[in-house]
């Protein structure tokens, strides 16, 4: 039922990358969704449901989290990999979801028999340590993803293969709860979980899941070998990476394009380009710094106009002025070859738009981001002021129509950047998009 196929011709044969370039919900679902058309594969390579991304065409309006947002174009091949973890509760949520609202879901999506499961103590984990933090908590989404990450680096994790061999399974569980358990009493109060209940239901999982659990790894190579073009889509953004976030505001897992090679055993020489997906502006949720946050009303207008609410949570999500050295570090970091620049239409109000260009630190100019090392208070962003346009590009399909201003704003972006913005998104519909 669902319209497939867009405009974008990709290289013969090549697999592209789409991350983010911020801090999470820069439009990645709607950026998948306009360009696989064109791939054979869709993949995800890490997170899990803390994701949330939208896709919209017509007057359809999907929520994905753990499902790949090619799913929604028939005769894709969508994988969950190994650099997931994944709460087989909420996949099978999200495929009855998917389903009851016409996505065709059978063999099109596999599950890599490697990524790890997401269990309940795992959430109730995340949330008591959240609890107990007080006002120096992250800001999770709540769903178990760092204690997951953190089962699975102790080499004690449940993979999805195990849900369908009973007795690892259960030796598994067994050995989790026994620690888990006390844990979640004695320090933190909270109720323990019934292992033969949890094999139970983890047992009951597996036999639902059974046909999807495979070999992604394989599975993939052999997609590259048969020259079927592959997309791989990221979650979360590059500042909420483990590694080069703004730790320890950050999520668990890799979502630089460099967590591709390992969350799906892809060699780097398969990766042929990297789009990323930036937001006009800057949004993050949850705690950590953002150096051009908005805190006044232009914050609230931003946030309100940006329907600026978490997919996932509904949280809102903090607003500010685009900020160049993140960019550039993040095009460090990704390699990024183009740029989608989405949400332009949410500046339309603007009558002028600040943009950090560089920080001052201790004295001297910063072209790339500080945050990870300095505190707060040693950094401070240099803006340059832009003339906003006043005038609405919502659903503008063609760069020459845009106003002046705006253009001006978009080609800034390029030159400091030093990337090519391939994509405009002026609203949040797939037609709502500027190719050039
Ligand atoms: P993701 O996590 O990166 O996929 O992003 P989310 O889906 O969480 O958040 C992006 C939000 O912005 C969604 O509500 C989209 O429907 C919406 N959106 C995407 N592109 C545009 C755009 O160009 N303009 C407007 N106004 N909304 C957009
Ligand atoms: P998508 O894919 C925005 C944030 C959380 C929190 C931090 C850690 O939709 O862009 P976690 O639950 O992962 O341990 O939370 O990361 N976060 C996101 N923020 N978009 C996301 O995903 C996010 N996934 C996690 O708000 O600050
Ligand atoms: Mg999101």
């Amino acid at each position: 039922m669902l319209v497939s196929g867009l405009f974008f011709m990709p290289v013969k044969n090549q697999n592209l990358a789409i991350i983010g370039a911020q801090w999470g919900d820069e439009g990645k679902g709607k950026i998948v969704d306009l360009l696989c058309g064109d791939f054979d594969v869709v993949a995800r390579f890490q997170g899990g449901h803390n994701a949330g991304h939208t896709v919209r065409f017509g007057e359809h309006h999907f929520s994905l989290h753990l499902v790949p947002s090619g799913i929604l174009h028939p005769h894709k091949l969508c994988i969950l990999g190994n650099g997931m973890v994944i709460d087989p509760q909420a996949l099978l949520n999200e495929i009855e979801s998917l389903r009851s609202l016409g996505v065709q879901i059978d063999d099109n999506l596999r599950i890599s028999e490697s990524a790890h499961c997401i269990l309940p103590f795992h959430a109730a984990l995340d949330v008591a340590r959240e609890e107990a933090a007080g006002p120096a908590k992250i800001g999770t989404t709540g769903r178990g993803i760092g204690p997951a990450y953190e089962t699975k680096v102790s080499r004690y994790g449940i993979r999805i293969g195990d849900l369908i061999n009973p007795p690892a399974l259960k030796e598994k569980i067994d050995l989790a709860c026994a620690e888990k358990n006390p844990v979640l009493e004695s320090v933190y109060g909270k109720p323990k979980f019934d292992p033969r209940e949890l094999y139970d239901r983890y047992l009951a999982f597996g036999e639902i899941l059974r046909d999807r659990i495979t070999n992604t790894c394989l599975l993939i190579n052999e997609s590259i070998a048969a020259g079927r073009p592959i997309l791989f889509e990221g979650a979360q953004g590059t500042f909420l990476d483990i590694d080069h976030g703004t730790y320890p505001f950050v999520t668990s897992s890799n979502c630089v394009v460099g967590g591709i090679c390992t969350g799906l055993g892809v060699a780097p020489k398969h990766i042929h380009s990297v789009t990323a997906v930036v937001k006009a502006y800057t949004t993050r949720v949850g705690g950590g710094p953002f150096p051009t946050e908005l805190t006044d009303a232009m914050g609230d207008h931003l946030r309100k106009r940006g329907n600026e609410y978490g997919t996932t949570t509904g949280r809102p999500r903090r607003t500010g002025w685009l900020d160049l050295p993140l960019l550039r570090s993040a095009s460090m970091l990704n390699g990024i070859d183009r740029i989608a620049l989405t949400k332009l239409d949410v500046l339309d109000d603007c009558k002028e738009i600040p943009v950090c260009t560089s920080y001052k630190v201790r004295g001297s100019t910063w072209q790339t981001f500080p945050a990870t090392t300095l505190a707060h208070h040693e950094y401070e962003p240099v803006y340059k002021v832009l003339k906003g346009w006043n005038r609405s590009t919502v659903g503008t399909r063609n760069f020459d129509q845009l106003p002046d201003e705006a253009r001006a704003y978009v080609r800034f972006i390029e030159d400091e950047t030093r990337c090519p913005i391939s994509i405009i998104s002026t609203g949040p519909r797939r037609e709502e998009t500027i190719l050039r």
